[in-house]
């Protein structure tokens, strides 16, 4: 399905913990290296899918039940999928995706109630077995990140409105992802400073991949 031995990577991890400028380093560094790259948001990455992202991280928390955020999060993806990341794929761009499916997993499914295998049969019914090639798990103590999130000041969405114990919850689900799809799956420590996590992610990537960076 791609071309050129071009990838598709996902960034997760709990608020603050650098995906979006780490996504940016590494956007660069495959640049560079005379890829054509491709990066993109969930929710969101379409105007209709940021439209979804408007209506899911909008509003206070309780607007919608855990699975009809589940339900809203997988229609933005299928579009995004679908309109996007496959097309670039096939084009040989990489494509880097701050969150994808592990987000609802974790926040809709281990932390929001969802039966964590409905969650997986959802994304089978939507996307049979499209998946990143590597996603990076980006771990941080969640007090560091909301810390550094607050420095940010930018006006809190409803997620980060949550209580401490939920971000130790979407912590461990996390880590317990990558514990059981270790292939896919890369722990970073993201609690280090933005250069060496950079360095981190981009040995994985020669690592797991062969390639030259
Ligand atoms: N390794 C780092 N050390 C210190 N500060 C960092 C580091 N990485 C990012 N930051 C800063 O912390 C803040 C949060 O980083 P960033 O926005 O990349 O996180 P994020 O994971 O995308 O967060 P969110 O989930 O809220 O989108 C930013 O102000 C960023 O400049
Ligand atoms: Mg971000």
């Amino acid at each position: 399905m791609t071309k050129g031995g071009a990838k598709f990577i996902s960034f997760e991890g709990g608020e603050g913990a650098g995906k979006t400028t780490q996504i940016k380093f590494l956007g660069e560094i495959l640049r560079h290296a005379g890829h054509e790259v491709v990066i993109t948001r969930e929710p969101g990455g379409t105007p209709d899918a940021e439209a979804v992202r408007d209506l899911v991280l909008g509003g206070e928390p309780g607007r919608w039940s855990a699975k009809e955020e589940m339900l809203l999060m997988y229609t933005a993806r299928s579009q995004l999928v679908r309109t996007i990341i496959r097309p670039a794929l096939e084009r040989g761009a990489w494509v880097l995706s701050d969150r994808f499916a592990d987000s609802t997993l974790v926040y809709q499914g281990y932390a929001g109630g969802v039966d964590p295998d409905e969650v997986r049969k959802l994304h089978d019914l939507v996307l049979g077995p499209f998946n990143p090639d590597i996603t990076f798990i980006m771990d941080i103590d969640p007090n560091s990140g909301m810390q550094r999130v607050h420095a940010r000041a930018e006006a809190l969405n409803q997620f980060e409105k949550r209580k401490s114990n939920f971000y130790e919850m979407t912590r461990n689900a996390y880590l317990d992802i990558a514990k059981s799809e270790p292939n896919r799956c890369a722990v970073i420590n993201a609690a280090q400073d933005a250069t060496k996590v950079s360095m981190d992610i981009v040995q994985v990537i020669k690592d797991r991949l062969g390639i030259a960076l």
